[in-house]
């Protein structure tokens, strides 16, 4: 993926993106992500790469101290139309370089955001950089499968995926990289188009 490109392409999507990824299925698979979370009352929780903020809807905002970050403007304004009166702090930043310091919140949320930014590895390492000891990074994103091969039409139509902004190609596993010594692995659930979709969940050691 490409940063300038994502900039382009996330400026299209913007006044789109929640008629294809907050409704049916996708809004489905959140509810189900958000219903099992325990947040406790004054968690610092931080989005990267909040897009138009579609996870809102399913957290208790206003018992939370909610930061915000995205690398395009355009879906920064959407989830601060999300927002509406609840108080988050919206910033542009890139996720692959946090401006946080260490041990800064107690749940980092990555809501399809490693399949999009042009190095998916690094990002995770600041997720877990900023999340405190102990604290949650909760993901959820597409990625291939553990084992066995991908699909012939995903790897064909891998490079058209790309142009929209996404990849459809890459390794949760692979993407662990040096975070797994930093990590336990709460929880790796298939949660929607038969697996293709995970919610996973990881707590800072
Ligand atoms: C597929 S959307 C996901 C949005 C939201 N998290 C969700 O669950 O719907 C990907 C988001 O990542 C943002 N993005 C792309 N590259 C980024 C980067 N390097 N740093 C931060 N955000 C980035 C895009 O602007 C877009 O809002």
């Amino acid at each position: 993926m490409n940063s300038k490109w994502n900039k382009v392409i996330y400026k299209l999507w913007a006044p789109i993106y929640d008629l294809f990824f907050a409704k049916g299925p996708f809004k489905r698979a959140r509810e189900s992500i958000y219903s099992s979370v325990r947040f406790a009352e004054g968690d610092r929780v931080l989005f990267v790469g909040v897009g138009t903020g579609a996870d809102f809807m399913h957290i208790p905002v206003s018992e939370l101290t909610v930061t915000a970050i995205d690398y395009s403007k355009d879906m920064l304004a959407k989830a601060k139309e999300k927002a509406g009166g609840q108080l988050i702090d919206f910033l542009e930043m890139d996720a692959q370089q946090l401006d946080f310091p260490n041990d800064s919140f107690d749940w980092v949320i990555g809501s399809l955001i490693l399949s999009v930014v042009p190095d998916g590895e690094k990002a995770l390492e600041e997720m877990v950089r900023v999340v405190k000891t102990e604290g949650h990074i909760l993901i959820f994103d597409k990625f291939v499968p553990k084992e066995g091969s991908q699909n012939i039409f995903k790897k064909l139509i891998r490079p058209v995926v790309r142009l929209l902004g996404t990849d459809i190609g890459l390794s949760f596993e692979k993407i662990m990289g040096v975070s797994r010594n930093r990590v336990r692995i709460k929880e790796d659930s298939g949660i929607l188009f038969n697996g293709m979709y995970r919610k996973i969940v990881l707590q800072k050691k």
